[in-house]
């Protein structure tokens, strides 16, 4: 299965902060944004990985994540030239996904909760058809909507309802066969005039090979889009990693899925040893000597 992250939103809900920056790079309390996403897909055991970045600002990702084999990964970097919504990115990324399955995540979502590892790998085993995840917030009103049965199968999916059907969003992580390249080919525009994922998962349901996945109460899902969500997103990192685990860190996520060594992540440590993400890095490679 290949992976991509789609980092190319402007973030003009976060202007004048994303004007010179963009938005996956802001960080998130301790680290960028795009280090959640990116843990998200080593974490599902996905090496191969695709980041879609925005015009004209591939270098400070390229400086950041360089080609990923510091973390036994393959990142590879494309640019989204105009703004055509998410489903552009199985268009852009058709080569790079070949005949494989694929699975994308939104540069700006951030996930977790427990057996996280345990549900992506449950959604990875399903090859035919498409999983998405529902995930119950107050108001729905901004994002995917999702309806679901009693027997947990989806009903609707609709883009921003103005009288959602239910509080089930969709969050920007999806799993994908290998025909999600031609539904997207085979898209027209919204009245926004983007090609929505939301499209995307209408055409699996259409198909009845849509599978849901819910997560529950226990998990924390936010889309960092905004300054607000921006601002709790941080608060809410920070909290959970006072328990002494450390979010969104693929550094981690690369030794425990062995794919680099302890050496390897000793040196990856080495320059950040002044902040408590270097550190973190020390104690994980000592627990593990
Ligand atoms: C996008 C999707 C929406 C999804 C959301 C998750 O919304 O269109 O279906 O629920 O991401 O963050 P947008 O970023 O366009 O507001």
């Amino acid at each position: 299965m290949k992976g991509i992250i789609l980092a190319a939103g402007k973030g003009t809900r976060l202007y004048p902060i994303t004007r010179p920056v963009c938005k996956p790079l802001l960080p998130v309390y301790d680290k960028p944004m795009i280090y959640y996403p990116l843990t998200v897909l080593m974490t599902a055991g996905i090496r191969d990985i695709l980041v879609i970045v925005p015009p004209d600002d591939m270098q400070p990702f390229v400086d950041l994540l360089g080609d990923g084999s510091q973390l036994g990964v393959h990142i590879q970097y494309l640019e989204q030239k105009v703004q055509r919504g998410i489903a552009d990115a199985f268009l852009i990324g058709a080569d790079f996904i070949g005949d494989d399955s694929v699975c994308l995540a939104l540069g700006d979502n951030i996930f977790y909760g427990p057996a996280f590892r345990r549900k992506l790998r449950q959604a990875m085993k399903n090859t035919e058809g498409a999983t998405i995840f529902g995930y119950y917030v107050s108001d729905p009103r901004p994002f995917g909507v999702v309806e679901i049965d009693t027997n947990g199968k989806a009903i609707s999916i609709e883009e921003k309802p103005t009288h959602p059907k239910s509080n089930y969003i969709v969050p920007g992580l999806y799993f994908y066969d290998n025909k999600v390249i031609d539904i997207a080919r085979n898209l027209k525009p919204s009245k926004r005039g983007e090609l929505e994922i939301t499209s995307v998962n209408n055409a699996y349901l259409n198909y009845n090979m849509l599978s849901v996945v819910k997560l529950g109460e226990e998990f924390s899902w936010f889309d960092a889009g905004n300054a607000d969500s921006l601002y709790t997103a941080a608060g809410q990192i920070r909290a959970a990693q006072r328990s002494g685990k450390m979010l969104g860190c693929p550094e981690e996520t690369a030794l425990r899925n062995g794919w680099i060594t302890t050496q390897q992540l000793l040196e990856l440590a080495k320059p950040m040893e002044k902040t408590n993400y270097g550190q973190y890095l020390y104690a994980i490679a000592g627990d593990l000597d």
